[in-house]
C-alpha cells in the first residue's frame, strides 16, 4: 500500500492484517463447504436449496477476494496454503452432514456459519470505526451480506 495510505490507519496494522486473514479463512471454509453442499445436496425439491448455496457460495468467494484486496493494501498476503485455513480461522469448517438430504442439517451447518461471521464483522466493524475507513467500508458490506445470507436460510426453515 502507498505509506500516506497505511499512515492513516489508526489501529496497528500488523493486528489489522492478522484480524482480515483470520476471516479471510472463513471465507474460504465457508466457501468450500456451501460449494459442496450445493453439489451434493439430493432428496425432493433439492434444486432450490442447492441455487440458494450456489449463490451464497459465490458471495463468500467475493467476499475472500475483497478482504485479500484489502490485506494487501495495508501491506500484507492473504494466506498462501490451503491446508492451514482452518487453524487459522475464527471458527472450525462447517461440515457437511453425512446425510446429503438431511435439509435441517444442512440449514444448521449455514446458520452457524452465519452467526459466527456475522460476529466477527461485527467485532471488526467496532474495531475500524473512526479509526480505519477503507476497511470499515468494506467489513459494512460484507456484515450486510452475511446478515442477507441469514435471513435467507433462517426463512427455510419450517
Ligand atoms: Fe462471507
Ligand atoms: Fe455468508
Amino acid at each position: 500500500m502507498g505509506k500516506q495510505g497505511t499512515k492513516i490507519v489508526g489501529i496497528d496494522v500488523g493486528d489489522l492484517i492478522k484480524d482480515l486473514n483470520k476471516a479471510y479463512c472463513d471465507e474460504w471454509l465457508a466457501y468450500y463447504a456451501y460449494w459442496y453442499m450445493a453439489k451434493t445436496v439430493t432428496g425432493k425439491g433439492y434444486e432450490d436449496i442447492s441455487e440458494f448455496l450456489a449463490k451464497i457460495a459465490k458471495e463468500e468467494e467475493e467476499h475472500a477476494g475483497e478482504l485479500a484486496d484489502r490485506i494487501q493494501e495495508l501491506g500484507g498476503l492473504p494466506l498462501a496454503n490451503p491446508i492451514e485455513l482452518e487453524k487459522n480461522a475464527n471458527a472450525p469448517y462447517p461440515k457437511p452432514p453425512k446425510d446429503t438430504a438431511d435439509y435441517d442439517k444442512i440449514i444448521k451447518v449455514v446458520l452457524d456459519a452465519e452467526a459466527g461471521a456475522i460476529e466477527v464483522y461485527n467485532k471488526l466493524a467496532e474495531k475500524t470505526k473512526d479509526k480505519d475507513h477503507a476497511t470499515y467500508q468494506l467489513i459494512g458490506h460484507i456484515l450486510s451480506e452475511e446478515i442477507k445470507h441469514e435471513d435467507m436460510f433462517e426463512d427455510l426453515l419450517e
